[in-house]
């Protein structure tokens, strides 16, 4: 077990530029690639699929990263991206606004278009993801409005990747910021849920952040407790063995779950 590491700490020492150098340079090497590897085929796949889509998604917990999104964009008019910190939101603003110094995401930009069909349409919808995110908001998904002071008409899609491992300290805590960020989602739209299983905690730079230990006989049940059906869920093994000291996980996850009316 790893020290809990609060919002405080996100605030004071999450670093964006290191967690994207360590994480997602991708096809580099990095422990980063096999989870992407996993998450950009199954948003592909669950996006593709036209089931999900809708006006409006809202990202919880983004983070300063953008690999999230670049299959939901072809699929909703307007994305609401939001997180705790705010150096993650100026990293994340530097990048769509195309600023000097914004993180180069083209090698997985080309990697979803692959996926997509055509890996040659990657500027395109770099360029359609600038258009999409309309919004970049403070959040913090332990507020029974997460968005405080800001309300936003529900949304058709909530997405979160890694955001709720990180910010909850036991399972009550899941629960409560699960009720929280789903007043965000009307009856009857989708939750996507991607992140990772039996995970003690995750380097970023030289600090060491506390992940809660998931697994998913528990987000099974915490995901129903909340009026959830789960429609879609997919657990893949780590492959890469090594690297255990930047992070212990050892499966990746997608849920695809229904908020019942
Ligand atoms: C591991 S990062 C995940 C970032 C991104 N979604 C991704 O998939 O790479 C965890 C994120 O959760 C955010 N976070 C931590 N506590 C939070 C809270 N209480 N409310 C909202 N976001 C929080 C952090 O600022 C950080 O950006």
């Amino acid at each position: 077990m790893s020290d809990f590491t609060g919002t405080d700490v996100y605030q004071e020492s999450f670093d964006p530029k290191a967690y994207l150098e360590d994480y997602f340079r991708f096809g580099e090497g990095s422990l980063g690639d096999g989870f992407l590897k996993f998450a950009l085929k199954q948003y592909s796949d669950v996006f593709s699929s036209g089931n999900v889509k809708g006006g409006t998604l809202i990202d919880v917990g983004s983070g300063p990263t953008i690999h999230q999104m670049l299959s939901a964009c072809e699929h909703f008019e307007e994305i609401i991206a939001t997180d705790y910190t705010d150096k993650n939101l100026e990293e994340l603003e530097k990048w769509l606004k195309n600023k000097p110094g914004a993180f180069d995401w083209s090698p997985v930009l080309k990697y979803v278009c692959e996926l997509e069909g055509d890996r040659e349409k990657w500027m395109e919808k770099q360029e359609r993801l600038r258009r999409a995110v309309k919004q970049v908001l403070k959040c913090d998904v332990m507020k029974s409005n997460p968005l405080e002071p800001v309300t936003l008409p529900q949304a058709d899609c909530l997405l979160s990747s890694e955001c709720l491992e990180g910010a909850c300290k036991d399972q009550a805590a899941y629960r409560s910021a699960l009720k929280n960020i789903s007043t965000l989602l009307r009856p009857g739209g989708h939750l996507v849920l991607c992140g990772v299983l039996n995970t003690n905690y995750y380097m970023v730079g030289k600090v060491k952040f506390f992940s809660l230990c998931l697994d998913e006989a528990f987000l099974r049940d915490a995901l129903q407790a909340e009026g959830y059906v789960i429609e879609h869920m997919t657990i893949a093994q780590r492959e890469e063995k090594s690297m255990q000291e930047m992070c212990d996980y050892e499966r990746s996850y997608l849920i695809v779950a229904r908020k019942q009316g």
